[in-house]
């Protein structure tokens, strides 16, 4: 299982544990603000953007392609800016902590 802190843009913090999906669907399953997932998870919304740690970018790694040009249309885009739909549960550290970007 690992454990995921999400902290919404009104700095509020829900933390949730998963052993597989994605950061957005674990996000939709809790009801976390700010994560929509209008496109059911197929990058091409932008509506799961969240922030990394650089630490844990360094871990999860970064956007591929598609991911990124969605990311560049995005308003609130950091350098560790990812998709939560494109982070797989598996590929996380124990624990993390994500900014919801939205
Ligand atoms: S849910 Fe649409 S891009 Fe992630």
């Amino acid at each position: 299982m690992k454990k995921v802190t999400y902290i919404t843009q009104k700095e509020e913090a829900k933390t949730a544990s998963a052993s597989s999906g994605n950061l957005m669907e674990l996000a939709i399953a809790n009801n976390i603000e700010g994560i929509e997932g209008d496109c059911g998870g197929v990058c091409s919304c932008a509506t799961c953007h969240i922030h990394l740690t650089p630490e844990d970018f360094e871990t999860v790694g970064g956007p591929g392609e598609i991911e990124e040009e969605m990311l560049e249309l995005e308003d609130n885009v950091s350098p560790y800016s990812r998709l939560a739909c494109q982070v797989p549960i598996s590929s996380l550290p124990e624990q993390i902590t994500v900014k919801v970007a939205n």
